[in-house]
């Protein structure tokens, strides 16, 4: 099925393409018939991850390090002077943390800012002239639930979730005159590489794959409901299962979540 709101010229690009939900959403683009630009630092992974899509064919490998915001001007450009223009910006790639406020040194969290917040922020801008220019663009910002709640090991990570939040609230304010939408996306336990990725305090990655995230929603599912909320232009969405539980209670019967939440353990 054809999404609604896109034609087959539609240009996507979608940042951490090379694994878990990015990757599963560049193939649920790609079979819509749309053009989409793969972005993330690994080569061999964005190819693995073209082929693998319905149209190969217009599926562009992009590089970029969202921890570099050289290589992300650079990548801006090219995919402005390539296809003129961006339909859809999806700000997707990012990593994860499991470590104490107490023993996470400040070039940990700088870097978590850095990729998590200021790599999207940084491309959101090179694209917005141009989709004003256009009255047209949609912006697909992947927070996280701990976006929207803090969460014990994830000072950092949730931290710069929690900027997303406000930095592309305001974008829309300033920008649904224009024709431009926003739709953040609050996954909750998703199954991908996400904890294996996730820093701990020593910068190396934590290695471990979370028994949460081991039976948590399929990548592809996500994609599918984020999809979803994309064609109905929702402002925001949840995808979660009983997780979403720990936003209500955080916006409801906050002194529950703070007992819940003083409980956590690492995984
Ligand atoms: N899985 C979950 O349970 C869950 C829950 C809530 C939110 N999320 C969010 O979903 C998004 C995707 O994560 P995922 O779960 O799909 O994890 P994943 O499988 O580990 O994928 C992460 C992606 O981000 C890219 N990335 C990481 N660091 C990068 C950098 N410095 N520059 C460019 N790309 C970088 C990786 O590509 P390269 O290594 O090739 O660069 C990879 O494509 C993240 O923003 C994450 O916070 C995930």
């Amino acid at each position: 099925m054809v999404m609604a709101s896109l034609d087959k010229e539609t240009i996507v690009w979608i940042t951490g393409a090379s694994s878990g939900i990015g990757e599963a959403l560049a193939k649920a683009w790609s079979a819509e018939g749309a053009r989409v630009v793969l972005s993330s630092r690994k080569q061999n992974e964005l190819e693995r991850v073209k082929s693998a899509c319905a149209c190969p064919e217009k599926c562009h490998i992009v590089l970029l390090d969202l921890a570099d915001p050289d290589s992300l001007d650079a990548a801006a450009k090219t995919v402005l002077e390539t296809f003129g223009h961006v339909d859809v910006l999806v700000n997707n790639g990012g990593i994860s943390q499991r470590s104490l406020v107490s023993e996470t040194p400040m070039e940990i969290d700088r870097k978590i800012m850095q990729v998590d917040y200021f790599g999207g922020v940084q491309l959101a801008k090179a694209v917005l002239p141009s989709m004003i220019e256009r009255k047209k663009g949609h912006f697909v910002a992947i927070s996280s639930i701990v976006g929207v709640f803090g969460f014990p090991y994830r000072s950092a990570y949730s931290a710069a979730k929690h900027a997303m939040h406000g930095f592309y609230e305001t974008l829309r304010a300033e920008n649904s005159s224009h024709g431009i939408k926003v739709t953040v996306v609050c996954p909750g336990r998703i199954l991908t590489q996400v904890s294996l990725h996730a820093l701990r305090a020593d910068g190396k990655e934590y290695g471990i794959m979370d028994h949460a995230q081991k039976n948590g929603i399929s990548a592809e599912d996500c994609a599918r409901r984020i999809m979803k909320a994309v064609r109905k232009g929702k402002k925001e969405t949840y995808v979660c299962r009983k997780d979403v539980l720990m936003v209500y209670f955080r916006r409801y019967i906050p002194a529950l979540y703070y007992i819940l939440v003083g409980k956590v353990k690492p995984n």
